[in-house]
């Protein structure tokens, strides 16, 4: 930039660490494809279209690619992983570069010191007390991602009463309040909330508002894995749109769903209800995972008391650390085998020792419901991957954005490529306070991917869910190179990021 008056050959040339030469870019905002070179400074963007004349330390051809800025998975459970697996070999190989942790109520922080998540859905053993400390460990392991975290209520209740089945006191709400109000001012983006899940299923409306106007005071928003995906989906979205409104804060509705066959088609109806109240001033969004299946712990879905025989039929294992064998078959063949009814499979399995650390797959979605869900320009992309490595885990673990690149917008034409692209980075970073991210424009931070529209595709199945995707030729994060050709680069540049800081 040069100053009025002064000749801008007058400023030192910059040395430019890499330059993606005659690419074809797609900023994230929906526009045209632009043809031309993008070059990166110091981790931010330089120059977009024309060059700047200055020859790269690192200089790639980007010819028949497609450049855009790294996807932002809105939906992770990545909370742990951030710390075992800083590599992040299974979202950096999708073209993720930022992910939006503490998700459906379940956040790594705050935490008692040394104390295990109590779900053990993240797998985090505490070295911190809030989200200052978690993200000084985040920064201590050099993730390959940049992250955003959530606080989550199932985290901050259990903190505060445990697994209690009441309100809470006033004083006890005051400490809840106090819990999402340091982790606002600790960069969080929002608070979340998983009303299916233990202990946030407990909790009033009347709760959540009143954590959710702690959000709100510092400009966060309400994330929210309903309180039912099923038979009172409608109800439950009320529910969230009315905590919206009473704490005055937007509402995005997390892995947009109706589950149940009986419940098949529902979303448009739902989808309904948001661009309602979207009409009357609130401000509403969604986010979808490209799959027909939800993934979770086993145990939160069934009561020992009485089993649902209905979902047992659906259930099929991932991670099973009491039996190991189990891991990747459906629950009705294991059934079979046993001789049993399949709710006698799944009470063996959570009664046995870590029987309750099981991860299920559970086949509850209508196809025609992503597509409506996809269709719909208010909802983005979010993996809902849960890292456990171990087992067979949900394959959009792996394959959730290439998934929607390849099968929906290639062979589906569900929405067109520009449109997708801008519901995973420009849309994305815009609702979760990624400051400077989520476009290809000058003076933001070089989180790129280059792609080839014409092959990407996602290669996990769930027979097979850890094959990296096809198509991703390059992602950087920051401005460096932390993927290319396949190949896992060592150096990672991931930061912890604040809500609305650059
Ligand atoms: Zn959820
Ligand atoms: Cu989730």
């Amino acid at each position: 930039m040069s100053a009025p008056g002064r000749l801008a050959y007058a400023a030192p040339m910059a040395a430019v660490d890499l330059a993606l030469r005659n690419a074809r870019i797609l900023d994230g905002t929906g526009s045209a494809v632009l043809e031309g070179d993008v070059e990166v400074t110091g981790g931010r963007i330089s120059a977009v279209g024309r060059a700047s004349g200055a020859a790269a330390t690192v200089e790639i051809d980007a010819a028949g690619m497609l450049l855009t800025p790294g996807f932002v998975d809105v939906h992770t459970h990545d909370d742990g992983a951030l710390l075992s697996h800083p590599e992040l070999g299974f979202k950096i190989s999708q073209g993720c570069t930022s992910l939006v942790i503490g998700n459906c109520g379940f956040s790594a922080a705050p935490a008692l010191l040394g104390a295990t998540d109590h779900t053990k859905l993240l797998r985090t053993t505490a070295g911190w007390t809030d989200l200052a400390g978690y993200a000084a460990a985040v920064h201590d392991a050099q993730p390959a991602c940049n992250a955003m975290a959530l606080v989550g209520h199932n985290t901050v209740r259990h903190l505060v009463l445990g697994l209690e089945r009441r309100e809470p006191t006033p004083a006890e709400l005051d400490r809840m309040r106090a819990h999402v109000r340091l982790a606002m001012e600790q960069g969080a983006c929002g608070l979340s909330t998983g009303l299916i899940y233990e202990p946030g299923r407990y909790s009033q409306t009347a709760e959540i508002v009143e954590l959710a106007r702690v959000a709100a005071e510092a400009g966060g928003l309400y994330t929210t894995h309903l309180r039912n995906e099923g038979d009172r989906l409608l109800d439950a979205v009320q529910e969230a749109l009315h905590i919206g409104r009473e704490a005055g804060l937007p509402v995005q509705i997390s892995h947009h769903k109706a589950a149940g066959r009986q419940n098949w088609g529902k979303v448009g109806a739902s989808l309904a209800l948001m661009d309602q109240a979207n009409a009357e001033g609130l401000d509403v969004m969604a986010d979808v995972y490209p799959y027909t299946a939800g993934s979770g712990p086993m145990a939160q879905y069934f009561n020992l008391d009485r089993l649902d025989p209905a979902l047992a039929e659906v259930i099929r294992f991932a991670s099973c650390p009491a039996r190991r064998e189990l891991e990747g078959r459906m629950c009705v063949d294991v059934a079979g085998e046993w001789g049993v009814a399949p709710v006698d499979v799944i009470r063996q399995v959570l009664t046995a020792p870590r029987g309750t650390e099981t991860i299920c797959i559970q086949f509850l979605i209508d196809e025609a419901d992503i597509e409506t869900n996809l269709r719909h320009p208010l909802v983005m992309v979010g993996s809902d991957g849960i890292p456990d490595l171990n087992g067979r885990p949900h394959p959009r673990l792996f394959g959730t954005f290439p998934r929607v690149l390849g099968h929906y917008v290639r062979e589906r034409d569900v929405l067109p490529l520009g449109e997708a692209v801008r519901r995973m980075t420009s849309l994305s970073c815009d609702r979760f306070g990624l400051v400077d991210r989520g476009r290809v424009v000058q003076g933001g931070w070089a989180d790129l991917v280059l792609l080839d529209e014409l092959t990407v595709a996602d290669r996990a199945t769930y027979d097979e869910p850890k094959l990296e995707s096809t198509g991703i030729g390059l992602v950087a994060v920051n401005g460096v190179i932390s993927y290319r050709d396949g190949v896992h680069q060592p150096v990672r540049a991931g930061r912890m990021l604040r809500r609305g800081r650059s």
